[in-house]
């Protein structure tokens, strides 16, 4: 099986094609969003909200990535997987940009990475591409830049905010980036900069003008239930589902309706006898199974 590339990727755009892409954190959501059928699969560093249960991305390790994007691209053969770079792995420079990035291609397995930022991050990105590191920029509510927003708000609403946003967009492209993801932008002007962009857009919270959409899974599926963001399109009640489940299964160990025969192992009679007081051969069993010690 191929891989998808990031040049399939950039064809999609010039063919018309929609980019499906989604986050996964492991092994089996990865290959259950790659047989979805998602192009691309982002191991996101929303691993720190989601999976891990931190209030925002910016406790998330290198060795949390590493760990979290082995496990997506083993349970994977056909979906590019990009793995996130986490805060500070990229903002000290680019030369521990490209360390950390080499990180995720050879020891992860990635095709690609992504960071946030636009003109700031526009030298890096242009280092790690002539080394031969794809990277996908992140453009409007990048959330490792929190703090500076003052929380998660839309962003690129003035005309200044949104001419930044054309800067950092166009910064990105000229910089090699194979596609940039935008962030919780006006709709109109995320249209705008997909017309003017020739590498492929993929929004969140982003309107539908992009080349392409991106969903974190725990929101989608209804595995995120601290708060619901409006970008969130609810596919599924996972999380309820799983509720429900459990909800069953303590019940029939608590009434002892679980297990049943169908999951218990069977034993041979004649030895289950030598085991019973009084049988054949008890006493030597009885020390064996260090009963008697
Ligand atoms: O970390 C992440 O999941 C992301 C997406 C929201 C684009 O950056």
């Amino acid at each position: 099986m191929t891989r998808v590339s990031t040049t399939d990727v950039r064809q999609m755009k010039q063919r018309g094609e929609k980019i499906v892409m989604m986050t996964a954190y492991d092994c089996p959501t990865g290959r259950l969003v790659e047989q979805g059928g998602a192009d691309v699969i982002l191991v996101g560093d929303t691993l720190g909200m989601v999976v891990l249960g931190y209030d925002s991305t910016l406790p998330v390790t290198m060795e949390d990535m590493i760990h979290h994007t082995k496990a997506v691209v083993r349970g994977t053969g056909h979906a590019l997987v990009v793995g996130d770079m986490p805060f500070m792995s990229y903002q000290t420079g680019w030369q521990d940009a490209m360390r950390n990035a080499a990180r995720f291609i050879q020891e992860a397995g990635c095709g690609a990475v992504k960071l946030e930022g636009g003109v700031r991050s526009a030298e890096t990105v242009q280092k790690l591409v002539e080394a031969g590191i794809p990277v996908m920029g992140h453009i409007g509510l990048t959330p490792q830049s929190v703090n500076q927003f003052g929380g998660f708000k839309v962003q690129g609403k003035t005309p200044a905010a949104a001419v930044q946003l054309m800067h950092d967009a166009q910064a990105l492209e000229q910089a090699g980036a194979f596609s940039i993801v935008l962030e919780t932008i006006p709709a109109p002007l995320a249209e705008l900069l997909t017309q003017r962009l020739s590498v492929p857009t993929i929004g969140i919270g982003a309107g539908a003008g992009c080349d392409g959409q991106v969903q974190v899974f725990h929101d989608m599926l209804g595995m995120f239930e601290a708060f619901v963001p409006k970008h969130a399109g609810r596919y599924a009640e996972i999380g309820e589902a799983i509720r429900d489940a459990v909800r069953r299964y303590a019940q029939d160990v608590r009434s002892g309706a679980f297990p049943t025969e169908k999951q218990s192992f069977r034993m041979d009679p004649a030895a289950l006898a030598e085991l019973r007081p009084g049988g054949a051969g008890t006493i030597g069993r009885r020390h064996a199974l260090g009963l008697d010690a």
